[in-house]
């Protein structure tokens, strides 16, 4: 709580720049409350307004918000469009075929600037080519890239033709890899032959094999591959392709195929609170309207600005804030292929000043590993940089201490650029809460107020509200455009975990907690209030954690908890317990370095623990629950001042707080 006290005294203020407010899309308090007001006046009609100015429509929408099966509501349901239509075709129509869609820097530092009519052709010719291999409306393509333009296309390709893509974080294992393509029913799947990560090159393609090797995704008859490396992959003839390959002998001209604005244009899968994760699905139209206006608003873009979005494609930033925002108000972007620290850790302010970055989003975690290398090597901080070209400057992910932000603002931002904190999920397509930057006063450590149109609350176990000041659960009260739509295959799972009954089933639960200010009724998010943690601003489920562990041989029982660490956020603790006796020393070292890679390969690096314990039980009550809120504590290293009076084996705590590895 003390990061949430701190905020809460938080007096610093900042105003947005005059200048800014003059300029922008959103212009003061009362162009803010302006917009609030309107949606409060005519909500569908709020909404259809910016639909029709957002997005350009094949077939115009009649019907707007759909409520009748809710909480599976639809938006726009008769209007028909096309993603890839509105980000690429409309701005070649427009006349801005010239202008540069991408700045792409690969790890090496090598740069590529694609133009939004050379974007268009190449989604064009590699749509066809996934056309030809007979892959049609509705199927679904796994996509599984490191950071590139053609991860881009991929993605654009497919929203073209009217498959659903899901896109798979490079870093993920081949183990997580299969689950999903299996959940989703794949058809296809589209990797590379390597990526290029911090000057190393890493297997794709051949952790790709493996998923397909392990069953169950036999519907997966076609692997296409992007050379990006040149290095040695295996080969299945009938099954694999080259990406260039099949792209090349293809026309470029594409007709996209017009879809319901309800059309799935993509699945996301997240971690949630129990095991498996969620394929949360989105729309095609609800979703790129909110993706585009949140550009205009949250980012204030103009054509003249560079836009940077430091966030992975296989991560929901990347999807909203790289492959679709962006691309469908015509903005120019960088794309980075590579690690923040490689060759060394001034290279993201490098590349703001090479490329003359004016709108600058990336994460706490980042910033917070930037500062500490700042600090000790004079060489990477940013006051050596030359980062006159900065306005805005954005995070996400986590919440962001004040001193990190107070940082970011000074050093990065130079003291004149607004710092936009924008609290959202996988599950909300775009930016919910904001301080937009030429309006909203910006509060460190505060995410500050909704965008207009988002009826964010804060509410208690019974779904009434709670008086600002108050600590309690962070809902939406009204259903959005660019919402979650369901959960793949599971719409039971959806309507329990995101609308449940105790809640009244209507409001919408983020899984977050959060409080008001007493007076300025500002949000300051205070962080998960499921067991999901946020590890780097990576959404990970102790859950899927713990059933990793425990399918390890030696392991019997095992719980994950989450602590605070100074640079990730939250870091991963586990406490073990072993089928054999509970080992001491540097058999407890070797044991929990091999749980360590286990974990690694089960689900993917991310998740490794940075602490495993072990016991030879867990604490747990009369009743069998494990006590996580002792191991929370003990994993803090705090001395356990709750109740264990229910606690069935008082003794385990000691031999738990000991450090075993
Ligand atoms: C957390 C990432 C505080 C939060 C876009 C949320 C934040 C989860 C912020 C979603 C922020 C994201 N301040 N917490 N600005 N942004 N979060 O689905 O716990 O990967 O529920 O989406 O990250 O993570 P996800």
């Amino acid at each position: 709580m003390s990061a949430i006290e701190s905020v809460l005294h938080e007096q610093r203020t900042f105003p947005p720049p005059e200048s800014m407010a003059a300029a922008a899309a959103v212009s003061g308090m009362s162009g803010y409350q302006a917009l609030v007001a309107e949606a409060h006046r005519d909500y569908e009609g709020f909404w259809a307004r910016l639909a029709r100015e957002n997005l350009t429509w094949h077939t115009p929408f009649a019907k707007v918000l759909d409520e009748s099966n809710a909480p599976f509501y639809t938006w726009f349901a008769d209007g028909e469009l096309n993603a890839s239509y509105n980000c690429l075709d409309r701005h070649v129509e427009a006349g801005h075929g010239e202008r540069t869609a991408i700045i792409f820097e690969a790890d090496d530092g090598k740069v590529t600037h694609v133009s939004y009519a050379d974007l268009l052709q190449r989604v064009g010719r590699f749509a066809n080519a996934l056309r030809k291999l007979g892959i049609e409306r509705g199927d679904r393509v796994v996509i599984y890239m490191p950071m590139s333009i053609e991860g881009v296309v991929a993605m654009q390709a497919c929203a073209r033709i009217g498959a659903t893509h899901s896109v798979v974080f490079g870093g993920f294992s081949s183990k997580s890899l299969n689950e999903r393509l299996v959940d989703i029913g794949a058809c296809a799947l589209i990797t590379a032959d390597e990526q290029m990560r911090g000057g190393r090159a890493l297997p794709l393609k051949s952790i790709a094999d493996e998923a397909l090797a392990m069953g169950g995704c036999e519907a997966v008859t076609d692997v296409i591959v992007y050379r990006r490396t040149g290095g040695k992959v295996d080969w299945h003839p009938g099954r694999d392709r080259w990406m260039h390959e099949i792209a090349e002998t293809q026309a470029s001209d594409c007709m996209p195929e017009w879809v319901s604005a309800e059309h799935p244009l993509f699945i996301l899968y997240t971690s949630g609170s129990t095991g498996k994760p969620k394929g949360v699905q989105h729309s095609t139209g609800g979703y790129l309207l909110w993706a585009a206006q949140t550009m205009k608003w949250t980012f204030d873009w103009k054509p003249s600005d560079v836009f940077w979005c430091t966030a992975d494609i296989g991560w929901v930033t990347g999807h909203s804030y790289i492959t679709y925002g962006p691309l469908a108000i015509g903005a120019t972007q960088v794309v980075f292929e590579g690690v923040p620290t490689y060759p060394d850790a001034g290279r993201f302010w490098k590349m703001i000043a090479d490329h003359r970055v004016s709108v600058f989003y990336t994460a706490p975690t980042a910033i917070r590993s930037l500062i500490k290398a700042a600090e000790s090597n004079a060489e990477v901080h940013p006051d050596r940089y030359d980062l006159s070209s900065l306005r805005i400057l954005g995070t996400v992910g986590e919440p962001i201490n004040p001193q990190a932000w107070m940082w970011y603002r000074k050093h990065v931002g130079g003291e004149r650029c607004p710092v936009i904190d924008t609290w959202w999920q996988t599950e909300t397509g775009g930016h919910m809460i904001a301080p937009l930057p030429g309006a909203i006063p910006a509060v460190p450590g505060s995410c500050t107020l909704p965008l207009p149109g988002i009826l964010a609350a804060v509410v208690d176990e019974t779904g009434q509200d709670v008086e600002n000041g108050q600590g309690g659960i962070l809902v939406i009260k009204r259903p959005w455009p660019a919402m979650a739509r369901t959960i793949w295959d599971d719409p039971e799972r959806f309507r329990t975990s995101y609308f449940p009954q105790e809640l009244g089933g209507r409001l919408y639960l983020a899984g977050d907690g959060a409080v008001r200010d007493k007076d300025s009724a500002y949000f300051t998010i205070m962080g998960r209030i499921d067991d999901v943690l946020n590890v780097s601003g990576h959404r990970l489920g102790t859950m899927e954690i713990e059933s990793a562990l425990v399918a390890h041989e030696l392991v019997a029982e095992a719980a994950v908890v989450g602590r605070p660490d100074d640079t990730t956020g939250e870091a991963v603790v586990a406490f073990v317990m072993l089928k054999h006796a509970c080992p001491v020393g540097d058999e407890a070292a070797r044991i929990a370095r091999e749980l360590r890679d286990w974990v690694g390969k089960e689900i993917g690096p991310i998740a490794k623990p940075k602490e495993i314990r072990f016991g030879d039980n867990l604490p747990k009550t009369r009743s069998g629950k494990i006590m996580r809120r002792l191991l929370r504590s003990i994993a803090k290293g705090e001395a356990v001042s709750q109740d264990t009076s229910t606690l069935e084996n008082p003794g385990i705590l000691e031999q738990l707080s000991t450090l075993a590895q």
